[in-house]
C-alpha cells in the first residue's frame, strides 16, 4: 500500500523516544524489572521514522526488530537512560518518554551472586532520577511527550503528572483494561494536552495508537508555531 505521498509531516525534525521497561541489577545474575514490552515505543519510533523524523530510541530492549531509519541508544537502568537522554536531548524538537523507568534502584549492587540465608531478606531501595521531569525544567526544552500507566484514577494522575513534569502531552492508559496492557499489540489511550482538552482513541494497534499520538504532536506543535 502507499504511504500517502505529499510532504512528510516529521521530515527535518528530530525525535527522540525511549521505550520499554529499565533494568536495576541486584546481583550479576539478578534485577528488578517491570512488565512494559517496548512495544508502545518501537511503534513510535517506526511511525515517526516513516513520517519523515529523524529518530533516536533509547531502550533497553534486544528482542523487538529495531525500525529501520533509527538509531538505537542502548540504556538499561535508570541512571543509564538518564545519561543517554541528558546527552542527546538538545538534539530533539520532540522527546516522547514511553518507557517504564524504574522509581527505586537497589543501594547497593552485589558483585557476586547472593547466597540465601535464614529468615528474611530486606533489599534497600533509594530513589531514581525522573528524566521527564529534569527535561521540564530545562530552558531549552523539546517539545515533551509523557507516558502515564495506571490502574485507577487515570485523569487525576495524568493531568497531575502533565503539570508536575510540564510535559506538552500525557498519554495515558488503564492497564487493568482488556486490550490495554503492556505485552500486546493493542492499546486504548487518552491523549491530555495542556489547554484542559483530552482525546479519547478506542482500541487500536500500537501502531494505529502511534499514528494517532504522533498526529497530535504535530497540530499542537504547527499551532505553538502560528
Ligand atoms: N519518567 C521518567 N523518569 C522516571 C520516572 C518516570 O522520565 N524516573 C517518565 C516516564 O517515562 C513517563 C512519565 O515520566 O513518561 C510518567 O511515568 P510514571 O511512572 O507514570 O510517573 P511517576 O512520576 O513515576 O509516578 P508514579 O509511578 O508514582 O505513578
Ligand atoms: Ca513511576
Amino acid at each position: 500500500f502507499f504511504s500517502g505521498g505529499g510532504p512528510k509531516p516529521l521530515s527535518g525534525k528530530t525525535v527522540l523516544v525511549t521505550a520499554g521497561p529499565t533494568i536495576e541489577k541486584i546481583d550479576p545474575v539478578r534485577f528488578l524489572s517491570n512488565r512494559s514490552s517496548g512495544k508502545m515505543g518501537f511503534a513510535l519510533a517506526e511511525e515517526a521514522a516513516n513520517m519523515g523524523a529523524n529518530v533516536l530510541l533509547v531502550t533497553s530492549v534486544d528482542n523487538l526488530t529495531p525500525p529501520a531509519e533509527t538509531e538505537i541508544i542502548k540504556a538499561e537502568s535508570a541512571e543509564e537512560m538518564y545519561h543517554a537522554v541528558m546527552g542527546r536531548y538538545k538534539e530533539a524538537d520532540i522527546i516522547i518518554k514511553s518507557a517504564a523507568v524504574a522509581d527505586y534502584t537497589p543501594v547497593r549492587v552485589f558483585d557476586k551472586k547472593m547466597k540465601k540465608q535464614p529468615g528474611n531478606l530486606t533489599l534497600e531501595l533509594k530513589r531514581t532520577k525522573d528524566i521527564l521531569k529534569e527535561l521540564g525544567e530545562r530552558p531549552d526544552k523539546p517539545f515533551l511527550v509523557g507516558f502515564a500507566a495506571e490502574t485507577d484514577n487515570l485523569e487525576n494522575y495524568a493531568r497531575d503528572k502533565m503539570e508536575r513534569k510540564r510535559a506538552d502531552i500525557i498519554v495515558a492508559n488503564d492497564v487493568s483494561r482488556e486490550g490495554a496492557g503492556f505485552a500486546g499489540d493493542t492499546n486504548i489511550v487518552t491523549i491530555f494536552k495542556r489547554d484542559g482538552s483530552k482525546r479519547e482513541l478506542p482500541l487500536l494497534s500500537k501502531h494505529e495508537a502511534a499514528r494517532e499520538i504522533l498526529r497530535e504532536i504535530c497540530r499542537e506543535i504547527e499551532k505553538g508555531e502560528k
